[in-house]
């Protein structure tokens, strides 16, 4: 007995095709419209090779015309209160939900994915997106008060889940309160046109959500359209690379959502049935054109011919064939691109040596297929085990401990997710802290929900899409756009952080520095301090440290690259750190404060010679106040459990980022330094500080503090030398993983540029003045949140 075909109906989807003649414009400013140049483009069916439609080709002149549209909109959209922007968000879920065969027709046609799928996930989950939303919407003003939508945001889709990343961009775009231009993928734009349908059936305001059709090139002129706020992308790591440079010029927010290498680990107590059925969903879900697919099967060596064997009889039932049948298991590859893509990878997996497998099932005759395929005897730097193939395609490895299968999870360029097998919890969730990636499922595998944040470490990219985390993307503090821009507000240099503030504590300006009979000792020569140890620089150099009047009041080392690498080094060693408790790291915290407050007489009086006296009496009190509220913080920023329409918990736990490159803001030596600092070591990560230009002897007092405070050598290493130099070896270094930088424009402008390397995560204060000697500025959640990456970790819960 065999299965018999049973094809979903079509003719409503193409029926509704036919009613635009199967050509469609952009919806801009809530109406079609034609592209200015450029003409139209096919789109067409993966599993025949049939034309569906032309769509429109977008020129740079129809992606202005719709960022002017949103331009236009915002005002009258922000305007709105938040319970009639929940309503509208409210709406679309219910309008996706009344209209979701005709979706889920139109996703499979373009796409080549399984009807199963699109109607059983990509659909309802697009849905729930939007009604989680519709809830922060209505929610905005009491869960996240003092902050406000970035402005006009572009959004750029890939094909895999068009109309899903459609959902996970806009519902949150829309629910913080901005307006809207997203661009989806040139293969797969049908979905993203319905969508704008939906947009005019419920009424929602012209210009709030614009949709520009097209490919790359239509991508890139959104990039660098100068009157965007915020871009938001989820592609390739290439591309994601390229955005990174192109808008590191600009005070554009970024969050990159890139590929993949995703370990599916398989210890020897699993139930091996239930893993086999959990890779039948991590890698062959989509035809494994999924960031997140469980590409690396890595099994513990005892249970390893084992699993093979089980895998390879459940590949001989999987079915390769029409996606709109309802039985098919393996649907049609997006394009003949990428179909070429996966057949080059896969032969370059063989030339290296590694066995191929692939079940004797039939396949389509016509159409883009192919088939679920296994490779063995994988070398773990090879290609196949290094390069995302984004096909149906399983690499499988061998580990004996489980020290070892953490080792090789980790052994990748990405992070974005992780699937672990188990019947210990114990074992389970170990792996599961341990394994860096934004998601960990246990026992299960390609779980979303609206509420659990989704998003990469490392080169898989930064930012989060879903829950709490995911809505801050969209949202900044409403001062932060009105902070004056260094050099060009109040004037800039030591003590010019007031212009955030009336609260300032910062009053010092006029002040002579430095006052006649307190001339401190002049030859202070202080060192670096890398690895809990002073050392001396490399280069043999140091470099004057005067007052405002011109008084020698020290030398510092003139760091170098090595230096960095060095400090790099110690930092890394030290990552021990994150896993101490985080009530040992308030205690530590709090020591600091205690010694620091020791000697604060002695620091007041070298702080003055250059912020003067009132400032540097300021910076102490606050120093050892930011030292408490951090202390205090230890403990207390902490994650969230998530209870999804599953039977699972998601633990979100904040996860330090790991070691964090830090260039001090010039004003506030002391209190700048600290302020950056403290958010990070508290939350676990270890730094590579670069003092302050203006006082860099600094980190003398600094250092003789930390070492008698218990603060383990390499959590905090100081550099000191020319900022801008420091920085670039910073943002290019690989083992760097992310990188604060506040000092001017141009500054910030090239660490985010000289990061795209590793992606590393680049925080800066857009050339602003930051009022540290405020707490409403200079300290609390804001910081914090930079500090951490968010992890959930899917566990099974309930029979
Ligand atoms: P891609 O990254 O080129 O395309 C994704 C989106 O970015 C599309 O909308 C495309 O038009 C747009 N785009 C392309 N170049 C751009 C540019 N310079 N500026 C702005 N937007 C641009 O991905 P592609 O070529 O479709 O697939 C290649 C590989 O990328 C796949 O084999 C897979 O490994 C990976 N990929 C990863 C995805 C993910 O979800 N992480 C999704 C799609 C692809």
């Amino acid at each position: 007995m065999d299965y018999g075909a049973a094809p979903e109906d079509s003719a409503l989807a193409f029926a509704w095709l036919d009613q635009f003649q199967r050509r469609f414009g952009h919806f801009i400013n809530g109406a079609w419209c034609a592209p200015a140049q450029g003409g139209y483009f096919a789109t067409s069916d993966p599993s025949t090779g049939d034309k569906i439609a032309d769509i429109a080709g977008g020129s740079a002149t129809d992606v202005d015309v719709a960022v002017k549209a949103a331009r236009a909109a915002l005002k009258g959209w922000q305007a709105l209160t938040l319970h009639a922007r929940a309503r509208f968000l409210y709406a679309l879920a219910r309008q996706v939900q009344k209209h979701s065969r005709r979706l889920s027709v139109l996703e499979t046609i373009d796409n080549g994915k399984p009807i199963r799928e699109s109607r059983d996930i990509d659909i309802p989950l697009v849905a729930r997106h939007f009604y989680h939303h519709a809830g922060w919407a209505q929610l905005l003003g009491q869960e996240f008060p003092g902050y406000q939508a970035c402005g006009v945001v572009g959004q750029i889709i890939p094909w895999n889940f068009p109309l899903l990343m459609l959902a996970w961009k806009i519902a949150p775009a829309l629910a913080a309160g901005n307006t809207v231009v997203l661009k989806p993928a040139e293969f797969t734009p049908l979905t993203a046109l319905a969508f704008a349908e939906l947009c005019m059936e419920v009424g929602l305001p012209p210009g709030v959500v614009n949709i520009v059709t097209g490919d790359g090139a239509t991508g890139e002129a959104l990039v660098v359209h100068p009157d965007i706020d915020k871009i938001a992308f989820t592609g390739s790591t290439e591309v994601g690379r390229a955005i990174r440079r192109a808008t590191a010029d600009s005070h554009k927010k970024l969050s990159l959502e890139l590929g993949g290498k995703s370990p599916f680990v398989v210890f020897e107590d699993a139930d091996l049935d239930s893993a086999v059925e959990g890779l039948v969903d991590g890698i062959w879900l989509n035809q494994g054109q999924v960031c997140c697919a469980g590409s690396r099967l890595l099994m513990q060596e005892s249970i390893a011919s084992q699993l093979i064997r089980k895998l390879q009889a459940r590949m001989t039932t999987l079915r390769v064939g029409p996606p709109l049948d309802k039985t098919t298991d393996i649907g049609a590859i997006v394009a003949r691109v990428q179909l070429e893509r996966i057949e080059g990878l896969v032969a370059r997996g063989v030339t290296e040596g590694a066995s191929c497998w692939q079940p004797d099932i039939p396949l389509p005759s016509r159409g883009l297929y192919y088939k679920p395929t296994l490779f063995t005897n994988v070398h773990p730097t090879s290609v196949l085990a290094q390069q995302e193939i984004f096909g149906p395609v399983l690499a499988a490895m061998t580990f004996r401990t489980p020290a070892e299968a953490v080792e090789l999870a980790n052994n990748t360029a990405y992070g974005l997710a992780a699937s672990v097998w188990s019947e210990s919890v114990n074992l389970a969730l170990q792996a599961a802290s341990r394994i860096k990636a934004g998601v960990v499922w246990v026992n299960s595998t390609n779980l979303f929900d609206a509420a659990s944040g989704f998003g990469g470490y490392r080169e898989s990219g930064f930012g989060r899409e879903g829950g709490r985390e995911g809505l801050r993307e969209y949202l900044e503090p409403a001062w932060f756009r009105k902070a004056p821009l260094l050099g060009r507000g109040a004037a800039a240099g030591a003590g010019a952080d007031d212009a955030n503030s009336a609260e300032s504590g910062l009053d010092s300006l006029a002040e002579p520095a430095i006052h006649p009979g307190d001339e401190p000792t002049i030859d202070r020569t202080v060192k670096l301090y890398i690895g809990g140890k002073q050392v001396r620089p490399d280069s043999g150099y140091s470099i004057e440290c005067r007052s405002g009047e011109g008084l020698l009041l020290g030398e510092v080392p003139l760091g170098n690259r090595k230096d960095i690498r060095n400090a790099v080094e110690a930092a890394g060693k030290a990552q021990q750190w994150s896993s101490t408790t985080a009530h040992n790291r308030a205690q530590v915290l709090y020591y600091l404060a205690e010694n620091l407050s020791q000697r604060s007489q002695e620091l007041m009086t070298r702080l003055a010679a250059v912020v003067g006296k009132r400032q540097a009496s300021r910076e102490l009190k606050l120093s050892v106040e930011r030292l408490f509220a951090y202390a205090a913080w230890a403990d207390k920023y902490e994650g969230v459990v998530h209870s999804p329409p599953h039977r699972m918990v998601s633990l979100a736990m904040n996860e330090p980022i790991g070691t964090v490159g830090v260039v001090c803001p010039e004003s506030a030596p002391l209190l700048g330094f600290l302020s950056m600092v403290l958010p990070l070591v508290t939350t676990g990560n270890c730094v590579v500080a670069v003092p302050s230009a203006a006082y860099p002897l600094i980190a003398g007092d600094l250092y003789q503090v930390l070492e008698t405070s218990d603060m383990p050598g390499g959590v905090i290493n100081m550099v000191t030398g020319r900022p801008m130099e420091l920085m670039k070896v910073l943002a290019e270094h690989d083992d760097v993983d992310a990188l604060w930088c506040f000092g001017d424009e141009a500054l910030c402008a090239t660490a985010k540029r000289l990061s795209a390397g590793n992606l590393k995560q680049v925080w800066t204060n857009e050339g602003r003045q930051i009022d540290f000697f405020s707490e409403r500025y200079g300290a609390g959640r804001w910081y914090l949140d930079h500090a951490c990456q968010v992890k959930n970790i899917w566990v099974p819960y309930g029979e």
